[in-house]
């Protein structure tokens, strides 16, 4: 992998997981990195190790975000803002499956964390990063939004999370991961900013947490990768695909070929549009 001294990469969701194996990849290469997540209690011992692990002081920071919440999402990214750094590498990680409920603004759970909280974070950093190119943002999606089969049910998004398992609004929530990278990609061209979504594998991290027991033992059938190989295909796209592969779909550091509906940019667009004025809303609340 490049050398990556004097990059800075904020993380999502980096106290544990491939995000964890991530932001210690990026730092080991040089780069300064940010761990953007919940509590800092469960990321600094993270913080701590990539310091150890580099010998340099500056190498790790933590920054509050909870993805669930709007106000949150807008402080974090004005706190990163405010240290008038340059961004090169934005690595939307974070994600949970099968948690049940609403946001604090009230949009299902798995859609609120997984894509609108990442949806605004990227907006809110966004003049930044291009500011800073040549710059990548990776969409950490899922193999899974191929179960979202009927496409985005507009209405859903607004009330909590129906289905018993979560599984469903998973699939929905990483199919508007895959979209809104290949839409962000579309709004990019003629900056220097590419885009990446990909799917890690089937890994064996806490994600699963909240799903029934009965289902958990079924993902380990075909056999789990750990956290270090699951994290191959984000640093791959964080550092080595080629720009010009901006906007699509990999796993295992290949570009591969996500659903038709994935792939379709009108509903590409018309996520975008209701992530921009659902965002819009918010912000005058805010
Ligand atoms: N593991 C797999 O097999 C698999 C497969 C396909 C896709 N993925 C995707 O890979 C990404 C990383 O997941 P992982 O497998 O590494 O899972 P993980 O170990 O559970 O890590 C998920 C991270 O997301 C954070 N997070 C959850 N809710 C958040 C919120 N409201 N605000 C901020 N951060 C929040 C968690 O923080 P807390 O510690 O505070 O909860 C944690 O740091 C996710 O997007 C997931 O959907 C994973």
């Amino acid at each position: 992998m490049k050398n990556l001294t004097n990059q800075i990469a904020l993380i999502t969701g980096a106290n544990v997981g491939i995000g964890q194996v991530t932001a210690m990849t990026l730092a080991q290469r040089g780069a300064r990195v940010f761990l953007a997540g919940r509590s800092q209690a469960r990321t600094q011992a993270v913080v701590d190790a990539i310091i150890a692990a580099t010998g340099r002081a500056d190498a790790a920071h933590w920054l509050p975000l909870d993805l669930a919440d709007l106000h949150s999402v807008r402080a974090c990214a004005q706190t990163f803002l405010g240290m008038n750094l340059p961004l090169h590498l934005l690595i939307n990680n974070a994600g949970l499956a099968g948690a049940k409920g609403v946001t604090a603004q009230g949009f299902e759970m798995a859609f609120g964390v997984n894509h609108l909280g990442h949806f605004e974070l990227t907006q809110r950093l966004l003049d930044r990063i291009k500011a800073s190119g040549p710059a990548r943002i990776v969409t950490v999606a899922s193999r899974a939004h191929r179960m979202a089969v009927n496409g985005i049910d507009w209405a859903a998004l607004r009330k909590p999370t129906q289905s018993w398992t979560g599984v469903n609004e998973y699939a929905v929530s990483k199919l508007a991961n895959i979209l809104f990278s290949a839409e962000l990609s579309r709004q990019l061209v003629g900056t220097e900013v590419s885009t990446y979504a990909l799917h890690p594998g089937v890994v064996d991290t806490e994600v699963w947490r909240e799903l029934p027991s009965f289902l958990r033992p079924l993902l380990r059938l075909r056999g789990l990768l750990t956290p270090e190989q699951g994290a191959q295909t984000s640093l791959y796209c964080a550092t080595e695909a080629p720009a010009q592969e901006s906007g699509l779909y990999y796993a295992n550091r290949k570009v591969q070929t996500p659903t038709a509906l994935a792939q379709d940019p009108a509903l590409a667009k018309r996520l975008w549009e209701f992530s921009l004025s659902v965002t819009a809303n918010e912000k005058a609340a805010l």
